[in-house]
């Protein structure tokens, strides 16, 4: 069998969403320590920072009985010119996955095409796959269900809620979102997740309209690393998109807040809902490492 990647949510069937979310609960029950993925190794690159994305990964690899490197970007001769496929070449010889936190999406799609072991997007520019996986773990562990519920995601235009697009797509959710007429997420993930599932997602006027009757209040930061440069104009733009009392109101009284974190306290969400009694941060944020388990044990054989 050739090997799997996991590049993008459009990369999975919804059966094997199910399938990861079954694996990753049972994997969280498990007190004792398994270890399927014994003697392997995972490589984690990262040209980014990291707090959840590499303890995660890090910590799953090690309770799977298995090890994983740290590699950052500029220790590597990456840094000196080596091309990505050179490197994918290279790496595919010592361990039995990869790991990539890369700002152009392409380096991602370069290091899957010439490596021979599967590659795990662990965020680029374009998307974010592995976060939107746990975060259906802990919608499915506070709610009972993932897909029928409605979500609403207010913000930037950005990987995370790329990532959510392509899980309406797969998943056929229902996905409201509103973003600044400035900030809107690219045509073609839109495109293709719309033209999959052509009832799931709506772009609200307003974030008020966008989470009415929400399950799911979602938000994530407006400057993204790689973006402190326009942080002014984005701070600007984004006036009136926070996630507050005010505008929780608006959504169902059981609603759950959800962020992927790190937050930007008094930006894109106030400390007051942050660390309300709606928000389930943490719970996302644990939930990483069960859903990168599972993960890992899916792509690595
Ligand atoms: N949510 C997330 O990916 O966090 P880190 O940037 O800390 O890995
Ligand atoms: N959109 C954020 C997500 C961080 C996990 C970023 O790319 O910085």
């Amino acid at each position: 069998m050739s090997k799997r990647d996991l590049i993008s949510i459009f990369d999975l069937r919804k059966a094997e969403i199910d399938g990861l979310i079954k694996e990753a609960v049972k994997l969280k029950k498990e007190k004792k320590r398994t270890p399927p993925l014994k003697g392997k190794t995972l490589a984690m690159i990262f040209e980014k920072s990291s707090t959840r994305t590499r303890i995660s990964f890090e910590v799953g690899m090690y309770q799977l009985g298995g090890t994983a490197l740290f590699l950052n970007s500029n220790d590597l001769q990456l840094s000196r010119g080596e091309t990505i496929r050179d490197t994918a070449r290279t790496i595919s010889r010592y361990v039995d996955a990869v790991m990539l936190r890369t700002f152009a999406h392409d380096n991602v799609v370069q290091l899957a095409d010439a490596a021979s072991v599967p590659v795990i997007n662990g965020l680029s520019d374009l998307s974010h796959p592995c976060q939107i996986l746990s975060d259906l773990l802990t919608v499915y562990e506070k709610k009972g269900d993932y897909k029928k519920l409605t979500y609403a995601y207010i913000g930037d235009g950005n990987n995370v809620l790329n990532s959510w697009l392509e899980a309406a797509g797969v998943l056929g959710i229902k996905l409201n979102i509103a973003t600044p007429e400035s900030h809107k997420p690219p045509q073609a993930v839109l495109k293709k997740a719309m033209a999959m599932s052509p009832e799931s997602i709506t772009l609200c006027h307003t974030p008020v309209d966008a989470v009415r009757n929400a399950d799911v209040v979602y938000t994530d930061v407006w400057v993204s690393m790689g973006q402190e440069n326009v942080r002014m104009e984005k701070l600007k733009a984004f006036a009136g998109f926070q996630i507050n009392g005010a505008l929780l109101q608006h959504a169902g009284s059981d609603a759950i807040v959800m962020h992927c974190l790190p937050a930007h306290r008094g930006e894109e969400i106030t400390s007051e809902v942050l660390d309300g009694r709606q928000s389930v941060v943490f719970d996302q944020a644990e939930n990483r490492l069960h859903m990168q388990k599972a993960i890992l044990k899916f792509l690595i054989k």
